[in-house]
């Protein structure tokens, strides 16, 4: 391991071939390498993980790499790829029993190359924020008996998905492409998450992935989708974005009841509150998906978030940007998990449910530009880490509720209504409407204790878990664009991130 170290011209040279060809582990990431693949390495025939990541590699792969007999775990990612060279191959079969191929973040063109449909080995496959144009192929269909990992993320990929890709696939990313077309139908998968994000997927609501009981993360966001989605039912769904596409018609009052995992995590509080910043940023562990992170990016008051980690015990709902009517199903008062809950950009009519007062781990809440009327319900003012929430562009009338949330909320949050008022509004619009002169006395001494109410609440929301969290996700990601460790194949754990996290 001389990861971290800079030896960029050695690297190259044959003198500088290790004394043994026995060496199983190799990791030379963030080396400084630049120029071509390190042709020393072709020698090492025993060789099982290679890790030339974070470098300035350039050229192709070469073919000879996938004839080295017991390669399993290779790692390429953020180099200066531009392609593969062909592997010499009988007949069309590789021996090459490669597991892991993790390969984003290149400058990979053209197509994806067929040979990849041959490492019948191939378990986890990562080749995302690169240039592949062209299709999927087809031959990807092959490999289902043993691919569990599909990342292409961030490619010009045209064309649909392949009918039987889905296989035994836990986790399908093929966001940020050019894909048309329906999304592929599999009754029995273990899919746990799937994201098809950014894309032009022309298709219905998927009801049929409710008979996927692992499914935890769908994000069919900025897609074509289309028709109605009530009747749906997710048990251990826990991420759910479908904004930006045109979901119509409405949801039956009892719509979330069988939505159990945003009810109860399963993980009781008292445990979560154990949860460290160690805990939480290694938390892969657990689960023994080893090399590769799943991650999700989302969106949250217009900022992208990319949960890499705390993707396990995230919970969110998006329906903005969607057709959708009638009342907000009474149910949604169920999810107690929610964090952060997304209505905005629909045609919802009617009130806003009181029984969102019960979802007491909200985080932010945006119901704005729908058509909802009555009062703000009073409950609202209870959730201590609601710290954001829009209600803009709605016919709301009555009080706003009190509690320091929404005082200290931005006024844009509540304009284009009916007829709201009250203190908290007031507070919330100080400086857009400066106070009338002779109430100035009376408002100062009111201020002053309601700032010492803000940093209290401030105090109390950093010493309790979920706003650790709030503030770890947003610190995460700052930093979380590269992974962060990997397990190497004796189990050890290397930690290669040399940026910080404030
Ligand atoms: C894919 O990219 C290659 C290289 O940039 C280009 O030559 C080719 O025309 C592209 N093919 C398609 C279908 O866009
Ligand atoms: C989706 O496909 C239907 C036909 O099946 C078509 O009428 C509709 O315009 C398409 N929607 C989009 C946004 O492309
Ligand atoms: C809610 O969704 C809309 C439309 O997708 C988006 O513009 C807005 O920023 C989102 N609100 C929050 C709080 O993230
Ligand atoms: C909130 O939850 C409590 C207990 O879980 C329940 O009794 C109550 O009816 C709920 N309130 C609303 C408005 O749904
Ligand atoms: C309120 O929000 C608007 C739009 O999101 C923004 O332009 C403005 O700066 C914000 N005002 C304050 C005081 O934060
Ligand atoms: C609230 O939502 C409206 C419309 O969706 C938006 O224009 C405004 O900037 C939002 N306010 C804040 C503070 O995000």
């Amino acid at each position: 391991d001389l990861s971290g170290n800079h030896f960029s011209a050695a690297a190259n040279k044959k003198s500088s071939v290790p004394p043994s060809q026995s060496l199983v582990y190799m990791d030379l990431s963030q080396c400084g390498i630049n120029g071509f693949f390190p042709e020393l390495l072709k020698t090492q025939q025993r060789l099982r993980t290679l890790d030339i990541s974070n470098n300035k590699i350039k050229g192709l792969v070469p073919g000879w790499l996938w004839m080295l007999p017991n390669l399993e775990n290779l790692e390429l990612s953020n180099n200066t790829f531009t392609g593969f060279e062909r592997p010499p191959s009988k007949h069309g079969l590789l021996l090459s029993h490669v597991r892991n191929f993790l390969g984003s973040n290149n400058n990979f063109t053209g197509e994806i190359p067929s040979f990849i449909c041959a490492l019948r080995s191939l378990s986890i496959l990562d080749l995302s924020r690169n240039n592949f144009n062209g299709s999927i192929p087809l031959c990807f269909g092959n490999l289902k008996s043993s691919l569990s990992v599909l990342n292409l993320r961030h490619n010009r990929l045209h064309g649909g998905l392949p009918e039987n890709i889905l296989g035994n696939l836990r986790s399908l990313d093929v966001g940020h492409n050019h894909l048309t077309g329906k999304l592929p139908r599999s009754l029995s998968s273990p899919l746990e998450i799937l994201n098809v994000e950014s894309n032009g997927i022309n298709d219905t609501f998927p009801f049929w992935l409710s008979c996927l009981t692992n499914l935890q993360v769908l994000v069919l966001r900025s897609n074509a989708f289309h028709g109605p989605i009530h009747q749906a039912s997710f048990p251990k769904l826990r991420i759910i974005d479908i904004s930006r596409n045109h979901f119509s018609g409405y949801l039956p009052t009892g719509y979330f009841v069988k939505w159990s995992a945003m009810s109860s995590l399963g993980t009781n509080r008292e445990d979560r509150s154990k949860v460290n910043y160690m805990d939480v940023k290694y938390m892969g562990d657990e689960v023994d998906y080893g090399y590769y992170h799943d991650s999700v990016v989302l969106m949250n008051r217009g900022l992208e978030m990319e949960l890499v980690t705390i993707l396990k015990i995230y919970t969110t709902l998006d329906f903005s940007g969607n057709e959708l009517e009638g009342e907000i199903p009474k149910s949604i008062g169920l999810l107690k998990e929610i964090r952060v809950l997304n209505l905005s950009n629909n045609g919802f009519t009617g009130r806003i449910p009181s029984s969102l007062g019960n979802l007491t781990a909200l985080e932010s809440l945006d119901v704005s530009r729908n058509k909802l009327s009555g009062e703000i319900p009073q409950e609202l003012g209870s959730l201590s880490y609601l710290a954001y929430m829009n209600f803009s562009h709605n016919q709301l009338v009555g009080p706003v509720p009190g509690g320091t949330q929404f005082g200290t909320q931005n006024c844009t949050s509540f304009e284009d209504n009916k007829g709201l008022f009250g203190p908290s509004l007031d507070e919330a619009c100080r400086d857009v409407h400066a106070p009338a002169s002779h109430k100035e006395d009376y408002e100062t001494t009111e201020t002053e204790g309601e700032e010492e109410e803000v940093v209290s609440w401030i105090a109390a929301a950093i010493g309790s878990v979920p706003g650790i969290v709030l503030g770890l996700t947003i610190g995460y990601v700052l930093t979380s664009h590269r992974p962060e460790w990997f397990v190497n194949p004796f189990g050890r754990k290397s930690r290669r991130s040399r940026s910080t996290t404030t």
